[in-house]
């Protein structure tokens, strides 16, 4: 059984350890962090997943802004799920709940870095095909969701990191819990 919370300040010594071993301890080099380093992940929106209360999963969503016309968006990532905990299904809770509690803040685009094998099942489609891009990354590997239908066609350019607004951050108040 694994149990999805709100991300704590004493977790962040164990997700910095798990995303080391899933991702290696060069992952920081990737173009993707360089829109991290300015701001910090949306309030409210970085979820753990615990097991037997060892930190298992991670996720955590950064406010990003597309193109000339600063479409507000997020940045989804790191994932990462530990390597005895994978193919649980725990992957699957924290996008789910993390796409939920994102759409209700209000957000209504989603970008990462990954594969499409794994995040198409989500939704996530080809962002290059959809004309954004991110510099210093394979286009291949960039990809978008919808949260709200027809925002896509709105949105082109460039991801831009910057202090875009926060849209109606609510509290963290609640707990999911699953087998695996
Ligand atoms: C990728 C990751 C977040 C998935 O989380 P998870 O809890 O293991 O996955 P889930 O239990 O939600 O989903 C399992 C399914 O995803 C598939 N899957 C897992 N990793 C995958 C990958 N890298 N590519 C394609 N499919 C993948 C599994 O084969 C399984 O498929 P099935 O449902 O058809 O049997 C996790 O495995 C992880 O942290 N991996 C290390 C980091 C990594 O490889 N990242 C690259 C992904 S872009």
């Amino acid at each position: 059984m694994f149990i999805i919370l709100p991300e704590r300040s004493k977790d962040r010594e164990f997700i910095e350890t798990l995303l080391d071993d899933v991702f290696g301890a060069n992952r920081q080099h990737k173009a993707s962090y360089a829109y991290r380093d300015k701001n910090p992940p949306v309030q409210g929106l970085s979820l753990t997943a615990h097991c037997n209360e060892r930190l298992v999963g991670t996720i955590r969503f950064w406010p990003i802004f597309l193109g000339p016309r600063k479409t507000p968006a997020l940045l989804l990532g790191p994932l990462g799920v530990a390597s005895d905990m994978q193919n649980f299904g725990i992957g699957r809770s924290l996008i789910s709940q993390g796409h939920m509690m994102a759409a209700e803040m209000g957000y209504k685009l989603v970008l990462l870095v990954g594969e499409e094998a794994y995040y198409g099942r989500f939704g996530y489609v080809s962002a290059s095909s959809h004309g954004l891009s991110m510099e210093g990354e394979n286009p291949t590997r960039l990809m978008v969701c919808e949260l709200g239908k027809g925002t896509l066609k709105e949105a082109s350019g460039n991801v831009q990191a910057g202090d875009c607004p926060r849209i109606g951050v609510k509290g963290s108040g609640f707990a999911y819990q699953a087998n695996c």
